[in-house]
């Protein structure tokens, strides 16, 4: 394994350009490899089963591709399918979650704390994070509630509008969330509802986003493995075409293209990028 090869990230969609996005602004002169499942999207109300498969066909790809690190950008496919997908790798790839860093930061900062958590069904449905935290023994009580329709509105385009704030304040009026000091958002796509839960609480509840906690530990890893691409600090600028000498290169792959995916890039990436059409399963 290289420092030069790329970091393979996917998730169900583009949600998961939330975390790529925090990443490449961290390691700037990293190697991207993205892939989105459009074609299987939304994974949240998927069996988990039919997850793996999903995820397993889309690790051949970035194993093929030599990905030093795997990334599981998906709350939903990291629920179904982290441990399947580490034993399916094994040592051609370090693969990490959005899940297990978050349970690390919880641990550090909210001991005996009340946390509240809002996700996909799928997601809060297998119970990966009370588990984890239960694990942890530090008095965390956590307090899930499944969210389905706000990643297919962000997709949409409804954020940071009344009817969205609308959505929000009627999901986060659960009684179920009642008495939270801090709400984990354990879905790639709400990064972009961040002002609107913020504006729900009015600063009283900690918004833990996970993307930078993630960029953060990926980070970590990386540093103490000596894994950290040295080749592209020659320069800041990224190509998305074939590498150009010394440049990093981004490349973004989605197994069903639209041209509305390719224009959403830009809510969830900051910037729209170029999406290429990889059939995956042709
Ligand atoms: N990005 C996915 C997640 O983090 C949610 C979207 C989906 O249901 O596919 O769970």
């Amino acid at each position: 394994m290289r420092s030069s090869h790329p970091i393979g990230i996917f998730d169900s969609g583009i949600g998961g350009l939330t975390v790529a996005h925090a990443i490449t602004r961290r390691l700037p002169h990293e190697n991207i490899l993205y892939f989105g499942d459009t074609a299987h999207l939304p994974y949240g109300d998927k069996s988990a089963a039919a997850i793996q498969a999903y995820a397993v066909k889309i690790c051949n790809l970035l194993i093929q591709q030599e990905c030093k690190l795997i990334l599981i950008a998906c709350n939903s496919a990291s629920a179904a399918a982290f441990e399947l997908v580490r034993e399916y790798v094994g040592s051609k790839a370090k693969v990490m979650n959005v899940i297990d860093p978050v349970i690390d930061y919880l641990g550090e900062h909210y001991a005996r704390h009340t946390i509240g958590l809002i996700g996909t069904k799928q997601t809060v449905n297998s119970n990966v994070y009370r588990k984890k935290t239960d694990a942890l023994e530090k008095g965390i009580v956590l307090h899930s509630l499944a969210t389905p329709l706000l990643a297919p509105m962000i997709e949409e385009g409804f954020f940071n509008k009344n009817i969205s704030q609308a959505i929000v304040n009627e999901y986060l009026s659960d009684e179920s969330l009642r008495g939270i000091e801090a709400l984990i958002l354990a879905c790639t796509h709400y990064p972009l509802i961040k002002a609107q839960i913020n504006a729900y609480y009015g600063g009283g509840v900690a918004v833990i986003d996970s993307s930078e906690i993630v960029a953060q530990s990926l980070q970590g890893y990386l540093t103490e493995h000596h894994l950290l691409n040295r080749q592209g600090l020659v320069s800041n600028e990224v190509s998305n075409e074939a590498t150009s000498e010394g440049l990093p290169r981004r490349q973004f792959f989605v197994s069903d293209y639209t041209r509305s995916f390719e224009a959403s890039t830009r809510i969830f990436f900051g910037e729209q990028v170029r999406l290429e059409h990889y059939p995956l399963w042709e």
